[in-house]
């Protein structure tokens, strides 16, 4: 069971994390950007088009303004590591492609 799961559990019980504006979806790419950001990310950050800094994550949006998607990308990558608070995360190439896309969606 992924390490991840019983803080999304959390956060369903709590209440509801999807946000009211559900941002555009372009094409697969962000869809599966977005969909992987709702069961991996939401939990500490906010994931949505217009959601301000909450919690104690920058929010999605946010992270999107402070990135080039290269840099997004490496950013990304990096999360294997784990960083700051952040738990190690196993994200594959496309999965991040797809994380990537869905930020830069945001803007
Ligand atoms: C357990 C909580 C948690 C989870 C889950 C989480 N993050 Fe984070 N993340 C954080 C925190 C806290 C920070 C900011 C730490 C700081 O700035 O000191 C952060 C920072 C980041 C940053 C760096 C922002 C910047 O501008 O440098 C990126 C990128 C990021 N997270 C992406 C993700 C992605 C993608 C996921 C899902 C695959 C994810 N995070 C899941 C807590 C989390």
């Amino acid at each position: 069971m992924p390490k991840v799961l019983p803080f999304v559990l959390l956060a369903l019980a709590a209440g509801p994390v999807a946000q009211a504006q559900t941002p555009p979806v372009q094409d697969m790419t962000v869809q599966r950007g977005a969909a992987i950001a709702e069961s991996r990310c939401s939990t500490c950050h906010q994931i949505g088009p217009e959601d301000g800094m909450s919690r104690t994550a920058p929010s999605f949006n946010i992270i999107g303004l402070r990135h080039t998607p290269i840099s997004l990308e490496r950013q990304l990558g990096a999360l294997k590591n784990g960083h700051y608070e952040m738990p190690p995360l196993r994200l594959e190439t496309d999965e991040i492609r797809a994380i990537t896309a869905y930020i830069e969606s945001l803007r």
